[in-house]
Order: C-alpha cells, then structure tokens, then sequence
C-alpha cells in the first residue's frame, strides 16, 4: 500500500514536471512593467493591458506601480531584473530612473521607454508613446475655436491662465510647446492676454511657475484657488490650459466655487479621456479631452518587445517611426508613434464608447 501511495506520487510528481516543463517553455523570457503611479486612472488601465497582451503572446509578465515615487520604482525595477526579466517596459517617474535603467543594460536587459521619455541616459533605444506635440495642439486649437481667437482683438483680448504637467516629465514640456505653437501668436498680437506667470516657451525660466509636481491635482487647485484671488481677480477667465484631465477636473472645481464662473465656466482643456471627464465634457463642464488608447500603445509595445526578443526586426502596426529623434540629453532616440484623438461634446460618444473603451453606463 505504502509503495503503491510511492509510485503514485512519483507519478504525479513527474506530471508536474513535464507540465511545467510545457509551461516553462512558453514562460521563459521574462517582461516586467514599471508602470509611474495609479492616482492618474490611465496607469491602471495601461498596466492592465500590457500584462494581458504579454502574457497572451506567452511571456512571463508582472506588473508594478511606482505610486509616484522614484525610489519605489527603482526597487520595483531591481526586482523585476532578480527575477531575471529580460526586457522592461518602464513608464517612469522621473529621471531618478537612469540608474535602474543602467544596471539593466548591465545585465544585458532591454528597456522600452514607456509613454515618457527616459532623459538622462544613454542606455536604451527604444521609446514608444503617442504624438505629444500634436496633443498639446489639440488642447490650443480646441481653445482657439471655442474662444474665435482669430476674430479677438488687442482692446478686447480673451484672457487665459496657463497650467502645466509635472516638471519632471518630458511630455510635460512636450504637452506645453504644442498648445503653445497655436496660441503664441494671439498672444503676440494682443488679441489673448495670459493671466499669471505667462512662459511662451517650456525652455522660459517661467515655466516652472506654471508645471504641477508629479501632476497631483490637489497642487493645481490651490494653484488655481490663489489665482482666482490674486492675479486673476481683477478680470473674468476666457480659457485655463489644463494638461490632462485629473488637473482639469481640480481646476474646474477650484472655479465652481468662484462666484464669478457658478453660471458660466471658462474653457478648460484635458487630456487621458478620464471616465469624470468624459461625464464633464458631457454636463458642459469641460470643453475637452484627448484620447490616447492605452490599449493599442499597449498593444503595440508588446509587439516591439516580441520582435526585440526574438531578434526581429519590428514592424508596429498602428505606429509610425518619428521623424524627429528625442533627445534624452545622453543621446537621440526615435520613437514609435500613436495617433491621439481629440474628443468632445460632439463625438465622445463615438470615439469613448462606440470603440468599446467604456460603456455607456459607466459615464455616470
Ligand atoms: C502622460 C499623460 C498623463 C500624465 C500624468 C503623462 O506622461 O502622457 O497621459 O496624464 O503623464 O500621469
């Protein structure tokens, strides 16, 4: 009886081995994703997708989220090189990731650089993200057309405050010099005064005046809050840039409680196609957003890490080669590019919904 209990066990012991045997083959290369911080909700949903897209093309995936926290991030980062991964897709905090992404390429490791440009390092080739520059001009049309800036005037001019992203993220800047390519002649002619600091330029040492650390949306509504009473008091707000929509919620609110816009509020533009926002820009409340499918950057990035792996050369569908190069300061990198899409009033039902991003029940 005892050796019969043996042999069975011997058994399945050996099963186990050659299951896992099966398994190991599929599993053995390693992605690991480092993905910034989760208060801004695309994050989750970029986490999510390419640990689903990894692990259905056979790889071993995790993910982790660096709440923010570069230190947290770089640990999470060494973890994922002691498990022995063998590429990661790293959406970083800030350049305090150079080191991590150092000892990668020690360990021969590729690094994607995920959505933000890794500055400060010359240890990677390959960036993934979507057309920045064009979402930041999305964002300045978007208060071009609604304010009719082409027909404001010098003694008449519309009045805009400027906001921007958190000054140690690259897009940031990126965000800031699209929106500003359009509304830098208004300004120039008079026909927009910029209300508060009023940096043309993300190089303008007033640039930081207007950026909001790691993009925390409590900064920018006190930012916003003291506005209102300082700078802005004297004149009624035409236009607030706001670069994504978690602050342009927080600023939106900042003004709801301001006498001087409860029955009419400023243009305010956003970026990410947050489920709030999608439910402001339909209650009237936001003007805009821009949607940039976590899914299909996902989606892609794991097809260039596919190709990486297996010694391809990559071909992504649904991303374009940049013609420009980025520099990281350390060296020129080219990134693969994704198309954003601007959403309002008039088509987020299209492109949010009909496109299966969110359900008609989840704007609430
Ligand atoms: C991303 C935006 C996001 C922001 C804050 C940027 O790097 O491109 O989509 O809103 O970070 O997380």
């Amino acid at each position: 009886m005892k050796k019969m209990l043996l042999t069975a066990t011997v058994a399945v012991a050996a099963a186990g081995i050659v299951l896992s045997g099966c398994a190991k083959k599929d599993t053995t290369k390693m992605i690991g994703i480092a993905m910034p911080e989760t208060h801004v909700e695309r994050w989750q949903k970029d986490g999510a997708a390419l640990l689903e897209d990894a692990t259905s093309k056979g790889y071993k995936a995790e993910v982790a989220y660096g709440d923010a926290d570069q230190g947290k991030q770089n640990q999470q980062i060494q973890d994922f090189l002691t498990k022995g991964a063998k590429l990661l897709v790293v959406g970083s905090v800030n350049e305090g990731v150079v080191s991590a992404v150092s000892d990668a390429a020690k360990d021969n490791v590729v690094v994607i650089a995920y959505d933000r440009l890794i500055t400060g390092s010359s240890d990677y080739d390959y960036y993934i993200t979507f057309d920045n520059y064009k979402v930041g001009q999305f964002q300045g049309k978007a208060i071009e057309t609604a304010l009719d800036l082409p027909s404001a005037t010098k003694a008449k001019p519309k009045y805009i405050t400027l906001f921007a992203g958190s000054p140690t993220d690259n897009n940031a800047k990126v965000f800031f010099d699209g929106a500003m390519d359009i509304l830098r002649p208004y300004v120039a002619s008079g026909a927009v005064a910029l209300v508060g600091p009023a940096p043309q330029k993300s190089s303008d040492p007033d640039f930081t005046k207007i950026t909001t650390e790691n993009w925390k949306a409590d900064i920018a509504k006190t930012r916003m809050e003291n506005l209102l009473n300082n700078d802005a008091a004297k004149v009624t707000l035409d236009a607030i840039l706001a670069p994504n929509d978690t602050l342009a919620r927080a600023i939106i609110e900042a003004c709801s409680a301001d006498d001087k816009y409860t029955s009419k509020l400023p243009v305010v533009t956003g970026q990410d196609g947050e489920v709030a926002s999608i439910a402001a820009i339909r209650d009237g409340k936001q003007t805009m957003t821009v949607f940039k499918d976590t899914r299909s950057l996902a989606k892609a990035t794991i097809e260039l890490a596919d190709a990486i792996l297996k010694g391809e050369t990559p071909n992504i569908a649904g991303a374009r080669f940049s013609d420009t190069e980025y520099d990281t300061g350390k060296k020129l990198v080219k990134a693969y590019l994704l198309e954003p899409v601007i959403v309002t009033k008039d088509n987020y039902k299209a492109v949010m919904i009909d496109s299966g991003y969110y359900k008609e029940s989840d704007i609430k």
